[in-house]
């Protein structure tokens, strides 16, 4: 057929025949003639220029140059920076899904998904700070200790500045997709026989004695960068702040950052109250959650074991700046079991979302509370997803494909010969599943 009257905005054309069909056509080929079909749109009713104003208008204010989720907000991270190492980063979305409303027992869960950054996690936004101004102060090399995260945004950010870049992971328990990016951007990693602890420890102490510029969370730029998650999301809430913010908490660096964001945003007079933070925890490694406990009394340093590596921290270096962002905020810390974090992955996944297994914290937090009668299920909360879900497959391929007996969420794929009854039998077993 062909459209006789006005035009729809879009249709689908065969470009074999030139049959039309309606853009809500659900034919993957042209019913005609079995040729490929093009979708085609009616030119809008805007003059070039009105249609161009409006792509830069959406794109920012500052044609030419790529924006940055961090440096958009420069004036409250580094202000004086003038040769900036950027990707750009930052930009990311606060995503919401109503599966997730369910699955926590919230009316409106925000998700504020840090995993969309260039190299997949929140680490970005700190990195090219800290990048910066390893550039401003002309080190000559640069390293860091870190669960995976880090290194990797560290050696992104390192190879685009032109400085050799030294990363310290654990031998043991570095998701693959993390270790893989070090690799591949080219740092020299070194696999240390050892937990993220002695990582830190070790790479502190090669700093100083070797003269290298150290890029972990306990270097105050970074911090500034990690500080506009909180920023871009008060921003995407029209600077009405939400009740809560919830946020996986390792090495604490996160954790002051926000609290620092959330103080000097209320100094500023950007907004009227402070949300509440909630920290959370694997329980086998929460030495920060049993401080919290005790009302901060004493730090402790625990032997960390978690399914959630990037968080399998023991002895927290950003633990003083921490306890004042959860004193400032009123804020609490709790821990989740690996059962509840890898149950709540499930639940991100499964809705399409996706997220890394200690990104999956944050949601696992999010429904103890609303258990414990902490958060009511009307408050506002967002709740931040540090990393993307390809940073860790191989839990991924454990857990659907090979645990047993099969936890309730897996998806088990099915491997069968190229015949289209064994596809229909397949199908026919998904629908009554
Ligand atoms: N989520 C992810 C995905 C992380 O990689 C980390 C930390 C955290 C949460 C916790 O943030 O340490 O500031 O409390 N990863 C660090 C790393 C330790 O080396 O990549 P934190």
């Amino acid at each position: 057929m062909r459209f006789q009257t006005e035009r729809p905005t879009s249709w689908q054309a065969c470009l074999a025949c030139g049959n039309e069909l309606a853009e809500t056509d659900p034919h993957s080929r042209c019913p005609s003639c079995g040729g490929l079909l093009e979708l085609q749109h009616r030119p809008p009713d805007l003059t070039r220029e009105e249609l161009l104003g409006r792509f830069t208008e959406r794109r920012g204010r500052d044609p030419g140059t790529p924006i940055s989720g961090v440096w958009r907000f420069r004036e409250i991270v580094l202000p004086a920076a003038r040769q900036i190492v950027s990707h750009p980063e930052g930009n990311t979305p606060l995503l919401h899904r109503d599966a997730l409303d369910r699955w926590t027992g919230m009316h409106r869960l925000l998700l504020k998904h840090e995993g969309h950054n260039p190299t997949g996690s929140f680490k970005d936004r700190g990195m090219t700070v800290g990048v910066t101004q390893a550039v401003r102060v002309r080190a000559t090399a640069v390293a860091c200790a870190s669960t995976g995260n880090t290194s990797a945004s560290l050696a992104a950010y390192a190879s685009q500045a032109g400085l050799p870049a030294l990363v310290m992971v654990p031998a043991a328990g570095v998701a693959l997709g993390k270790l893989a990016q070090s690799l591949a951007y080219g740092a020299r990693t070194l696999l240390i026989r050892g937990d993220f602890d002695d990582c830190l420890r070790l790479v502190e102490e090669a700093s100083a004695k070797l003269g290298v510029y150290l890029l972990n969370s306990i270097n105050p730029f970074r911090l500034e960068g990690q500080k506009t998650i909180v920023l871009e999301l008060l921003e995407q809430l029209s600077w009405t702040p939400p009740d809560w913010i919830v946020l996986p908490a390792g090495n604490l660096g996160n954790t002051a950052a926000f609290g620092k964001a959330l103080r000097e945003a209320y100094a500023w007079g950007l907004i009227p109250r402070m949300p509440r933070l909630a920290a959370v925890q694997a329980a086998g490694a929460a030495p920060f959650a049993q401080s919290f406990a005790e009302g901060f009394a004493r730090r402790h340093r625990v032997k960390a074991e978690t399914v959630a590596t990037a968080i399998r921290i023991g002895d927290p270096a950003s633990y003083e700046r921490a306890v004042r962002a959860i004193r400032e905020t009123d804020g609490v810390v709790l821990a989740v079991e690996d059962r509840e974090i890898l149950e709540a992955k499930a639940a991100v996944d499964g809705c399409g979302v996706g997220c890394e297994p200690a990104s999956a914290a944050s949601v696992a937090g999010v429904r103890q509370l609303v258990k414990r009668g902490v958060l009511a299920p009307e408050e506002h909360a967002v709740a931040v997803l540090t990393g993307h879900i390809l940073k860790d497959p191989e839990i991924l391929v454990r857990y659907h494909r090979e645990t047993e007996p099969a936890p309730a969420g897996a998806n088990r794929p099915i491997e069968i010969e190229a015949d289209l009854r064994e596809v229909e039998k397949a199908l026919k077993q998904q629908r009554e599943t």
